[in-house]
């Protein structure tokens, strides 16, 4: 017989027809149990998680669910702890969106320090007869670049920050082997050596608002923050100050603290580059990571095995 799987919330309908083939599927628009029939909780067996996540309520509302499978390699928005003691797998989409994001980051790096974004707006606008676009005051030359969070992405930045001859700094919780970029121990280390912060570290208790008043300051004047990692790794109000203050230069966004709504402040402020959350958002990638995604319920329900849990489910196999 076959599974019965929740797909909630929006996913590419890439995921739709490839679960189509193996699984019985309820489509429902958000995370919630109360949008679920009681015999159709009692069937869940596995979930296909957009980017809203899996709370506590919809885990404890199915008590026959053995697998969460998450679109995206954050997955802060799936309770993974709550799930872990229920005995649930949780699985992420890692590495088929790395290349992707990092390029992402080092395009949001570019345009912010070059204002490319304002330039095309001013030709757009008729603006260029008038006369040329005002000189940016940022560049990428002589740029000292600290990455919060080297896992795969950050990797992935700075193998691609080697050819831009930048000086190339890290922040993680432990030193990472192998990585030959400066570590420091501290975020705050690595802000007051540095005058460029990219941040790519998941979301988690220990990274909550990390990035504050304190770290953006360290980074100077001539300061640039990136993100392509939450928006609740900074405080953004604090980031707004900054911006407004222009105790930093500049900022460029994919993530904010409460997607989709962007502070106003943000939308007003000139020396802001912001992207609604796209870093992955290529037909290439997100196709991978659909495939990721509904390989990994296919393994589960065919051999018991997931192919990425995260690490507060790996030890979880399947009951017999
Ligand atoms: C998207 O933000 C992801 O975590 O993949
Ligand atoms: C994070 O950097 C990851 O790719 O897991």
């Amino acid at each position: 017989d076959r599974p019965l799987i929740l797909v909630s919330g929006k996913l590419i309908s890439h995921v739709l027809t490839r679960l189509a083939d193996r699984f019985d599927i309820k489509e429902i628009a958000r995370p919630d149990a109360e949008l679920l029939q009681p015999d159709d909780r009692e069937r869940v067996r596995g979930i296909a998680a957009s980017f809203l996540g899996v709370p506590a309520s919809l885990i404890d509302a199915l008590p026959n669910l053995e697998i969460i499978a998450s679109y995206g390699v954050g997955y802060d928005a799936v309770d993974a702890g709550h799930a872990a003691e229920k005995t649930v797998v949780v699985t992420n989409t890692p590495d088929v969106l790395t290349d992707e994001v990092a390029d992402t980051a080092i395009a949001l790096l570019l345009n912010t320090l070059r204002d490319f974004n304002r330039a095309e707006r001013y030709l757009r606008d008729g603006s260029w007869p008038d006369g040329p676009f005002p000189l940016s005051k940022g560049t990428l030359r002589n740029r000292r670049v600290g990455i919060f969070g080297m896992g795969r992405i950050g990797l992935a930045i700075a193998r691609r920050l080697e050819g831009f001859g930048v000086a190339i700094a890290y922040h993680n919780r432990r030193p990472v082997d192998g990585v030959p970029y400066t570590y420091h121990a501290t975020l705050g280390d690595l802000a007051a050596a540095c005058d460029t912060l990219i941040n790519v570290a998941p979301a988690t208790a220990q990274t909550t608002r990390a990035v504050d008043a304190a770290i953006l300051q360290a980074l100077g004047e001539d300061g640039v923050f990136i993100n392509v990692g939450r928006g609740a790794t900074v405080d953004e109000e604090a980031l707004i100050e900054a911006l407004q203050a222009r105790t930093i230069l500049a900022a460029g966004l994919d993530v904010f603290a409460n997607e989709p709504h962007v502070p106003q402040a943000l939308l007003d402020a000139d020396n802001a580059v912001l992207l609604p959350h796209v870093a992955s958002a290529s037909q290439h990638t997100r196709k991978a990571m659909a495939d990721l995604l509904v390989d990994n319920l296919e393994s589960w329900f065919d051999r018991g095995e997931a192919l990425t849990p995260v690490p507060e489910t790996a030890a979880i196999s399947r009951k017999a």
